[in-house]
């Protein structure tokens, strides 16, 4: 059986955290282990500059993103690692999906009406988002994208573009799915909101420990004493610690909360251990690869030319069956 394609990016518009890894990285990192898939994972530079407008905040997040990639467990030499905007065809196809999507269409995007409601002033990149989006993705014939589940709507976008195409010149792009794993969804921030960078309210992935213990020690919590019985299920201490915990660990924080006898205090010094247990070895390959720009670098020339092979043959068919050549 051919191998499926797996295509996915985060954009570098801040510090990761917990949110992105269990949503996101972790799942990129266990379908590389799969045989049956060909990955592409890269980093989506072209949407950051949507909010990210300094040059040396958008070279330090860029870096640290790469960084981060690699020191969660994704091997350059069995996936395709790339910065998009170093493939320029994305922007290129994008233009061409441009002439076939509506204003109407796109201002259905939610994130669209979420700034839009906020009355933030939106600029045409972020309103063309879902359109970039969907190059990114069809470029590469993307059978499976792996995202939390905010991304639905824009791979469902990705999917009626491919569409449209193909009715209008041909067939040529193939209609994308979506992963999303239900157990890490929505992973829940501190305030107990869902955890993003936008609301303040992350457990940092590779924070120093003093980062990481206060963002942890903040986690909301209720009034009930130590001794009082809980619902786990309210508990955002234990929503967290569930994402880290083996099965035998998980009952005991959750028989304590449910039957007292464990109070918060002591919950997030557990969960606090547990993060930095669980991170430890990836920070410190992290700050490792943080010393060696050159190697990361070579990295993604490498995983550059490879993606850029495969988008300029695409765009060449794609340009053949819309007449420009
Ligand atoms: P943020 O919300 O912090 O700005 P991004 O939008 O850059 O994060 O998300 C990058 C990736 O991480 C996406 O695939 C997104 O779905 C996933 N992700 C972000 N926050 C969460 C969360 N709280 N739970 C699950 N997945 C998340
Ligand atoms: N919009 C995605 C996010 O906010 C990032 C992204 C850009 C992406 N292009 C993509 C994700 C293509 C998957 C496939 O997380």
């Amino acid at each position: 059986m051919s191998k499926q394609i797996l295509v996915s990016g985060i954009k570098p518009t801040g510090d990761l955290h917990l949110g992105n890894y269990f949503g996101a990285i972790k799942q990129f990192v266990e379908m590389q282990k799969n045989k049956g898939f060909d990955s592409f994972v890269f980093l989506a530079d072209y949407h950051a500059l949507n909010s990210v407008q300094n040059r040396e905040e958008m070279k330090k997040l860029s870096f640290d993103l790469i960084c981060a990639y690699i020191a969660c467990g994704l091997d350059p030499k069995k996936i395709v690692l790339y910065r998009q905007s170093q493939i320029p065809e994305h922007a290129e196809l994008t233009w061409i999906f441009n002439t076939l999507v509506t204003m109407p269409w796109l201002m259905r995007a939610h994130a669209f009406k979420d700034a839009e409601a906020k009355d933030k002033d939106i600029n045409i990149g972020t309103f063309d988002y879902p359109v970039l989006m969907a190059a990114d993705i069809l470029m590469y014939n993307a059978d499976v994208v792996p995202v939390g589940k905010d991304q639905i709507q824009h791979i469902e976008m990705a999917r009626e573009i491919a569409r449209k195409f193909n009715q209008t010149f041909g067939e040529v792009f193939k209609e994308p799915k979506e992963i999303v794993k239900e157990e890490v969804a929505t992973v829940l921030g501190i305030d107990g909101q869902k955890m993003s960078k936008s609301y303040k309210n992350v457990i940092p992935l590779f924070g120093s420990e003093e980062d990481v213990k206060k963002a942890v020690m903040g986690i909301v919590t209720d009034s009930k004493g130590k001794d009082d019985a809980k619902n786990p299920e309210e508990v955002v201490v234990y929503q967290i610690y569930k994402l880290l915990a083996d099965e035998a660990e998980r009952k005991v924080m959750e028989e304590g909360l449910r039957n007292g006898g464990l109070g918060y205090g002591e919950a997030k010094q557990i969960l606090l251990n547990k993060v930095l247990a669980y991170f430890g070895a990836m920070k410190k390959k992290y700050d490792e690869l943080q010393k060696k720009p050159k190697k990361i670098y070579a990295i993604l020339e490498k995983g550059e030319k490879k993606a850029r092979k495969i988008a300029q043959k695409k765009m060449l068919e794609v340009k053949k069956l819309v007449g420009l050549i």
